[in-house]
């Protein structure tokens, strides 16, 4: 891939990449030679995450967010122009499930908001301040890490939970949205060189499942560095696991 950006290098920013499968985005990323900004907004954790990619030969940089807050989000814009001079490709990882169990007849409007506002008005957030920076890329790359329980299709096929997860109010929902919201970015931008796509990790062992999944988190990371090094003919609009399409 090449760059137009000030830097001869490629970069990237992962969001919510101190642990689990944006952690290995990064180190994958940073093993093709990339810039990696390290997206997190814990100072400690950040911090630490940055130290140990370095350690693993990743060129990597800290970059403080917190993907619901515009000031935090503005500002990582700013850094990440000042430091790599530019941004070739933007990884929205960082997600949450807004806690179990969240049935439609329990879940609170709070923790819909709370979800909807990380997994989806996040990455609107997050995707509109690193625009500026992604069109002066010549291989601009999005990816959105949606779920395959974002799938309607799948959703209303079986009620076997290791396919479509646990009934839930809020964490599945809020994929479909965001699947609904990166579909749009795609027909918006499809003039440009900027290339969208989802992607679906399968059933990962994080934080975010108890640690449940079947996958490392290295195995989750593979669809999402695939989309985010596709050559200028591959797909936008995408809805992408290992094994190929999600049905929407
Ligand atoms: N694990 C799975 O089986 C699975 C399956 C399908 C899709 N996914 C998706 O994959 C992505 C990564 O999940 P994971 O399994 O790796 O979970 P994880 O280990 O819990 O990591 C989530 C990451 O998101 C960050 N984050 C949460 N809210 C944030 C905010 N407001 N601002 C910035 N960062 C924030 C977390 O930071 P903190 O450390 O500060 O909390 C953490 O770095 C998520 O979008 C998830 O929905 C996961």
């Amino acid at each position: 891939m090449t760059t137009q950006n000030t830097n001869e290098k490629t970069t990237a920013l992962v969001t919510g990449a101190n642990k689990g499968i944006g952690y290995e985005i990064a180190a994958g990323l940073g093993a093709l030679g990339w810039r990696v900004g390290v997206g997190a907004r814990d100072d400690g954790r950040r911090e630490a995450a940055v130290q140990k990619l370095q350690a693993a030969g990743v060129d990597a940089f800290g970059v403080p967010l917190d993907v619901t807050d515009d000031a935090s989000v503005a500002d990582a814009a700013r850094l990440v122009q000042q430091l790599a001079g530019g941004l070739d490709v933007l990884v929205n990882n960082a997600g949450v499930t807004g806690g179990m169990p969240q049935e439609p007849t329990q879940v609170s409007p709070e923790q819909l908001r709370t979800v909807v506002e990380t997994n989806v008005i996040g990455v609107v957030r997050v995707t509109n301040a690193m625009l500026p920076l992604l069109r002066r890329s010549a291989s601009p790359r999005i990816v959105n890490m949606s779920s395959s329980v974002g799938s309607l299709t799948r959703q209303t096929a079986t009620t076997d939970q290791l396919s479509t997860g646990p009934v839930s109010a809020a964490y599945s929902p809020s994929k479909t949205f965001l699947n609904a919201v990166t579909v749009q970015y795609a027909k918006e931008l499809h003039d440009t060189a900027i290339l969208i796509n989802l992607a679906c990790p399968g059933f990962v062992a994080t934080d975010l499942n108890g640690f449940r999944g079947v996958r490392t988190p290295e195995q989750g990371a593979a669809i999402a560095v695939r989309l985010a090094t596709l050559p200028d003919d591959g797909p936008t609009g995408g809805y992408f696991e290992d094994a190929g399409v999600i049905p929407w």
